[in-house]
């Protein structure tokens, strides 16, 4: 299985999906590939933000390794499940597929919601964190 995490700067969101569910599947035994990309290019080759490393690393896992790349339409022949943050990601994204089976990889990463972008506000990143931690728990369960 393998499956990118997508958000805008890949520095905030994506990066923590990408590490949790990396760990959630390690612990699991399970031979996933799980990356992440932003559909902004601002950030590439920079860490995660500060922030998203601090509330990881409080529930010890560790993102700080990462570095940030810039989607593109390549990844589609790549990953199986391309899961995006928020309805602008799923737009960027959705414009650069082309074929119905490109299109088809791209999903909500929270189904029905979106993961909230926290870069703008400190007091998210303790909320992002557990929902982005819950799906990833389902989401084990589903695609084991
Ligand atoms: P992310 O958050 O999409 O969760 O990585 C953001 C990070 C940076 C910016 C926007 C959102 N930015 O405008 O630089």
């Amino acid at each position: 299985m393998k499956i990118l995490m997508v958000c805008l700067g890949n520095i905030c969101r994506s990066p923590l999906a990408h590490g949790i569910l990396d760990h959630l599947a390690k612990k699991e035994g399970l031979d996933w590939t799980i990356e992440s990309a932003g559909t902004g290019d601002w950030h590439i080759g920079q860490s995660p933000d500060q922030r998203s490393i601090a509330v990881a690393k409080k529930y010890e896992v560790d993102i700080s390794q990462q570095r940030a790349k810039h989607f593109d339409s390549s990844l589609f022949a790549i990953y199986d499940h391309i899961l995006v943050m928020d309805h602008q990601n799923y737009k960027d994204v959705l414009k650069q597929a082309s074929t119905e089976d490109e299109k088809a990889k791209v999903a909500l990463f929270l189904v029905d919601d979106v993961v909230p972008d926290p870069y703008f506000d400190e007091r998210l990143f303790e909320p992002v964190y557990k929902m982005i931690e819950s799906r990833c728990q389902e989401l084990i369960q589903a695609w084991r």
